[in-house]
């Protein structure tokens, strides 16, 4: 087993608390760096209660004097800073370097804020929580401290330890960050558009055109988009003014298509611009538009770091033409967070570790991250962690979104669970390309080349990751080491592994190779495989195939991920058995496997195929009335989390994909679906259905009647030999069936297992109905017969060849004997025969058509059994000299069924 270091528990105490009240600060920003060496006297720090501070030579980090503090009694007394006009309000990295008097061995100490807003109460918010100092050297404890008030009667920075008596001494205190200067009610201005008199400022992004017209709008005029060739062209507006960190508006826009056209997918979407990081993209909303009325487009945008320049825009089906009206951006009134039993305690208390979700700037400010503070132990990053995000270019890293993120993580004590180092979506394509950029082969150069590649990502992650962490404890307790390496269908290797990239160039020893490099460089984390659809029966005999297999190579992997991107018509059951099948195959290798359910939502829309990024499945509304849609998911979650509660002892993890329906990935992709509800909390991050599905079911309303359809588990072609040319009977079991409100179902398929199945490929189409009468989109296999093998032997020979001479203009004859010189019986009736010329176009080569000629036909009204012989006549009238070289296919089959063949070549020299 791997050794591992656990992670100093760190424990947020309200950290942005009030953040949702408060003013929150603009897009204008100025930088803050604060340094205290102690060199020349006590810069400004005094001691909290009993505590003295005073400089000393005793020992220094930097320099040659540092601050030493006695006489502590309590532990909150320390030494600490004013910090009021240091930090105004903004976002910060504090840190200081701590070391203990000599003599008193190891202790923790805490960096904390005591912050009181005017007029308010007293919050103690930690920046640093227990981090492990000695007295033989110095530690440096950091944390990210972030806050909105902008007029406090308290703002005060101090260094507390547990042990009341500890003294220590601080040095190279550091305080580097941004402020954000307040602003006030009123300056971040609404937006309201409504192309009365002009665009109103709007512009075009891509090859898009915008004109304002008079009429033809909502009432009065319209911005008219045309000429997009490209999903992002569309109509753009400047809003950098009008959003302000932490502080989520709705945006709303309506659309309608030009006359005629058939109906197209849009989606309001925002760009974000910040010299020194990656240019953003994140969409707000969408909707499904047609030509006959106007829609709405309306979601919430919360801005979760500063910009430099913010634009909305409105994206969607390449070569749409539309009209937008109405566009506003407008505050958002937010219900507070509310004062409900939190997840991670509720889940934690059932044997749950983490309790994650995935976020992005989005949620690191104001309410959403109130929200995330509240209910969850744990995040993922949703995107900044990927490939794509690190290092878009060959070596260029770009670390700026997730340092973010692991900045947060920092700040309130939250694990994190990394995502992802090998995958084969949202990877550039460079990576795969030759420094020429040819696409990479499988020859030994090529993959020497990509497994360097996969080596150097996997290493500067975490270099990076150690340099911020130089004493390992950083937050990330986990790793997606590969993701979706397993395909959803039937692939021609042994697990169906995906034919990615990386399996085109490296093959299945891929993933032997990620878990390699990842244990090396990241050997405290836990390194996990994930992937979707674990729960289909097939796929999970695949995935399980592939650990099985990782097992017996002594790669290092610690568990399992189950990705969990589920509907609410899909059986508990089949996530379930995945559960079992895992901790069964645990048992079986004698090698520990934990399980991480790493991504959940719970889709409210028709079976989506796969959560393939690149899928291009169709998945709709599953009902009209969503509010019953949302019950209905409420339960399912009542379902889902018994089933889960059942595998406590092997789940370390559960992670939702997304804090709320307003920010679930599911409502734009892969096209607009606004009805989606699949997540614990709605769009104004209060309670739903769902969440007390998961934490206390007797509060779900009245269950609405069942509209879902049962569900039919994708099934592998059934592959049988026959021994007669009649075919074979077959019996398959049926595809595995069920239904979420009727539990396991048997279909009904035709034609039924048992039945006679002809030489060749029968298509098997199974329907399955549940009690309310609600029937299941058809389910559909193959049966495949195979013959078996032949015992004839099969020749052919040309008389007058191998090289038959021929004149133009005059018709050549090439007779052509045949037979069968093994057992067994050839099929005349079967006869095929068939040339194609090899030399077309060659030098000296002339074109020639050899057919069968007439009469020949003799040849099929007999069969060919052990030793029998025939013969037939090709024919020929060439028109020009030279040469044709043709190769010639004869084709039987034998009594079995069995399709036998020989090619011989034939040479016709033509002269004049
Ligand atoms: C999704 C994100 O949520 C979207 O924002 C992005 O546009 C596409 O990727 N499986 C995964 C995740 O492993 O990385 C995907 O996340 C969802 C499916």
């Amino acid at each position: 087993m791997r050794q591992r270091r656990l992670r100093a528990g760190a424990l947020a105490t309200g950290l942005l608390a009030g953040l949702g009240t408060v003013v929150a600060p603009s897009a204008t920003a100025a930088a803050v760096d604060y340094t205290a060496g102690f060199e020349s006297g006590t810069s400004g720090w005094t001691g909290r209660g009993t505590t003295g501070v005073a400089v000393s030579t005793d020992q220094a980090h930097g320099g040659s004097s540092s601050l030493l503090a006695t006489g502590r009694t309590a532990n909150w007394h320390g030494p600490a800073l004013d910090a009021r006009t240091v930090m105004p309000a903004g976002r910060y990295t504090i840190e200081a370097w701590v070391r203990l008097v000599a003599g008193t061995g190891a202790d923790t100490v805490s960096l904390t804020v005591a912050r009181t807003p005017d007029g308010g109460a007293a919050a103690y918010d930690s920046v640093a929580n227990g981090v492990a100092v000695t007295d033989s050297g110095w530690t440096r404890v950091s944390g990210t401290y972030e806050f909105a008030t902008t007029s406090n009667s308290q703002l005060e920075l101090y260094l507390e330890s547990p042990d009341a008596t500890q003294a220590f001494y601080v040095d190279d205190v550091r305080i580097t960050g941004e402020t954000a200067a307040p602003v006030q009610p009123g300056t971040t201005p609404p937006v309201a558009t409504a192309f009365d008199g002009g665009p109103d400022g709007w512009t075009a992004r891509g090859d898009a055109t915008v004109a304002h017209v008079t009429a033809g709008g909502r009432s009065g005029g319209a911005l008219s988009v045309s000429g997009r060739t490209q999903t992002w062209h569309g109509p753009a507006l400047d809003v950098t003014p009008n959003l302000a960190v932490g502080r989520t508006v709705e945006a709303s826009v309506w659309a309608r298509l030009a006359p005629g056209s058939a109906p197209a997918q849009l989606t309001l979407s925002i760009q974000r611009d910040r010299a020194g990081t990656r240019t953003a993209y994140e969409n707000i909303a969408g909707a499904e538009v047609t030509a006959d009325a106007w829609t709405r487009i309306r979601g919430t945008y919360t801005l979760g770091s500063p910009v430099d320049r913010a634009q909305v825009y409105v994206e969607g089906t390449a070569g749409a033409a539309f009209l937008i009206d109405d566009f506003t951006l407008q505050p958002f009134a937010e219900t507070p967070v509310q004062d409900v039993p939190a997840l991670k305690d509720v889940l934690g208390a059932q044997g749950f570790e983490h309790v994650g979700v995935a976020l992005d700037q989005r949620e690191t400010t104001g309410r959403p991250a109130q929200l995330v503070q509240k209910h969850f132990n744990a995040f993922t990053p949703e995107n900044d962690g990927k490939p794509e995000s690190v290092q878009p270019t060959e070596g260029t890293f770009t670390f700026g979104n997730l340092d973010r993120l692991l900045d947060f993580a920092d700040a309130t004590g939250t694990q994190v669970y990394g995502h992802v180092l090998v995958w084969h979506s949202q990877t550039p394509a460079w990576v795969f390309q030759r420094p020429d950029g040819t696409p990479l082969t499988n020859s030994p150069a090529d993959r020497a080349l990509l497994e360097q590649r996969m080596e150097t990502h996997i290493k500067a992650i975490a270099d990076h990751v150690n340099a911020r962490y130089p004493d390992g404890n950083s937050p990330i307790w986990a790793w997606d080491v590969v993701n979706e390496v397993i395909a959803d269908g039937d692939n021609a290797n042994p697990h169906d592994m995906r034919d990615s990239r990386w399996f085109q160039v490296l093959g299945e020893g891929f993933v032997d190779h990620a878990f390699r490099l990842a244990d090396q460089y990241f050997p405290d984390a836990k390194l996990f495989i994930n992937d979707y659809n674990t729960e289909m029966p097939e796929k999970r005999a695949d995935y399980l195939g592939l650990v099985s297999g990782l097992i017996e190579r002594g790669v290092p992997i610690d568990g399992v991920g189950h990705q969990a991107h589920v509907d609410f018509g899909r059986p508990v059951q089949w996530l379930d058995d995945s559960l079992t099948a895992v901790e069964e195959l645990s048992a079986e290798k004698r090698h520990p496997l934990a399980q991480v359910i790493t991504e959940l939502d719970v889709s409210t829309s028709t079976e989506m195929a796969s959560a393939d990024v690149n899928s291009t499945g169709a998945p709709r509304r599953a009902t009209p009335d969503d509010a019953a849609a949302g019950v209905e998911n409420g339960y399912y979650y009542r379902d889902l989390f018994a089933a889960l509660r059942e595998h406590s002892g092997s789940i370390e993890s559960v992670t939702f994909w997304g804090i709320s329906n307003a920010r679930t990935w599911l409502r734009t992709w892969p096209y607009p679906r606004p009805w989606e509800r699949p997540l614990p909390f709605d769009d104004d991050l209060q309670v739903t259905p769902a969440y007390w599905g998961v934490v206390d079911p007797s509060k779900l309303p009245a269950r609405p009647a069942d509209f879902l359809v049962p569900r039919l588990a994708a099934k592998d072609p059934v592959r049988v030999s026959s021994t007669s040319p009649a075919g074979a009977e077959v019996t398959f079991t049926p595809p595995v069936a069920g239904d979420t409100r009727d539990g396991v179902l048997s279909p009904t398929c035709t034609p039924a297992s048992g039945s006679q199945f002809p030489i060749g490929t029968t298509r098997v189409t199974c329907t399955l109905t549940d009690e309310a009468g609600n029937q299941a989109t058809p389910g559909v296999f193959d049966v495949v017969v195979t013959p078996p093998p032949t015992t004839t032997k099969l020749y052919q020979r040309v008389n007058n060849g191998p090289v038959v001479r021929a004149n133009v203009n005059q018709t050549v004859q090439v007779v052509v004997q045949f037979g069968n010189e093994g057992t067994g019986t050839l099929l005349g009736r079967t006869f095929g025969y068939s040339c194609t010329q090899v030399n077309a176009g060659a030098a000296g080569s002339t074109p020639l058509t050899l057919e069968l000629a007439p009469g020949s036909a003799h040849t099929t009204q007999r069969n060919y059994p052990a030793g029998q012989n025939g013969n037939f006549t090709l024919r020929a009238r060439p028109t020009r000299t030279g040469t044709a070289v043709l190769d010639c296919t004869l084709s039987l089959q034998d009594s079995l069924g069995a399709q036998v063949s020989t090619t011989t070549r034939i040479t016709v020299d033509v002269r004049k």
